[in-house]
């Protein structure tokens, strides 16, 4: 099989950048991964970092002072960065389909559950008024709300925020999407919800056989169930593997920050503590690493040159210029 033909999508060197009053505002700079057919892929990092800037580049739904300058985005082997208003509108719904951040905003208060549910099957299938009535009520029992025939005449303000975000997901997966793009899908919800929703996902990527990538701050919550991680920093991609690679043998100076500041198995019994410094300003990259400003360990080269990304183990790769200092060392032996 070709490399092209492997991957349902791959991000190459997407740079995106917003024009404001203060400047360009490069977001994303340099991004590339691989996701293969119905794999969950992660992406994590802290607020900022360019992870939900990443999936709108990929939709191609940025705000008007967005503008994706290089790189390539190939579905199946395609460059949709190149293909027409029209074909974007198939592939949103079709081919990709995405969970926002806050489902409270991308829910119609004025329409009902049932109405918004319609709209996106009818949008993107020729199924009649009828059919898209039943298939609304059919997507909100595989999701697990309770009473479907009930739930479709009630309004968004009527759900707990747990039902919202299962509603949320059975609009995403209406028309059986290859790829979910979930953005922080359980941020806005206490850790018992977050829990069922993280199972659901899982359970429909199992049934459904889509891809997923999951985007949150929080590597501890979905790192059970990722095939891959990358971790990302200043829009860009500093490190990726495994999630036994990122939780046990991290190779970033960063990601080793992030797993410091949150609660997990490795780090029952040391102090949380938080990464110092002040995060990054777009506006005003570092020539160097993007996180040099804020290392502990930064060297004199960390602060001038982007550092390239190193294979450190099968399926794990960094950009840190530590890893090209500790093989050096061990060459040097
Ligand atoms: N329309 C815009 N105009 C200017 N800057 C923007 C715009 N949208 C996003 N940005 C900037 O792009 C950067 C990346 O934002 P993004 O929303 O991707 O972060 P994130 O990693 O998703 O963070 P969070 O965890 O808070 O959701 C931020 O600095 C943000 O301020
Ligand atoms: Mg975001």
């Amino acid at each position: 099989m070709s490399e092209e033909k492997k991957y349902v999508l791959q991000v190459k060197d997407l740079h995106t950048t917003f024009v404001t009053d203060s400047g360009e505002v490069q977001a994303v700079n340099g991004v590339s991964f691989n996701l293969e057919p119905g794999k969950i892929l992660g992406i994590v990092g802290e607020s900022g970092s360019g992870k939900s800037v990443t999936a709108y580049s990929i939709m191609q739904i940025l705000a008007e002072n967005g503008r994706v300058t290089s790189g390539e985005v190939l579905y199946n082997g395609e460059d949709i960065t190149k293909w027409s208003k029209k074909q974007m509108t198939g592939f949103r719904g079709k081919c990709c389909s995405i969970i926002f951040q806050d489902p409270m905003t991308s829910l119609n208060p004025v329409f009902t559950i049932g109405n918004q549910l319609e709209e996106a099957i009818r949008l993107h299938t020729g199924k009649s008024k009828k059919e898209a009535k039943e298939r609304a009520v059919e997507m909100l029992k595989l999701v697990g709300v309770n009473e479907p025939a009930k739930r479709v005449k009630q309004y968004p303000f009527e759900l707990s925020g747990g039902m919202r975000q299962r509603v949320m997901i059975a609009m995403a997966l209406a028309c059986e999407p290859d790829i979910l793009i979930a953005d922080e899908p359980t941020t806005a919800l206490d850790v018992t919800i977050q829990a069922q929703i993280l199972e659901l996902m899982q359970e429909l990527q199992h049934k459904l056989g889509m891809a997923i990538i999951i985007v949150t701050h929080d590597l501890g919550v979905i790192a059970d169930m990722c095939d891959e991680i990358i971790v990302m920093y200043g829009g860009r991609v500093c490190e990726r593997g495994t999630a036994d690679d990122i939780f046990y043998e991290p190779a970033h100076e960063y990601t080793k920050g992030l797993l410091r500041s949150i609660p997990t198995a490795g780090n029952t019994h040391e102090r949380l503590q938080p990464i110092g410094g002040t995060p990054i300003n777009l506006l005003n990259m570092p020539e160097g690493c993007a996180f040099c400003t804020r290392c502990d360990n930064a060297m004199k080269i960390c602060l001038t040159q982007v550092p390239e990304e190193l294979q450190v183990g099968e399926h794990h790769r960094a950009s840190c210029w530590m890893n090209v200092k500790q093989a050096m060392e061990e060459a040097a032996k």
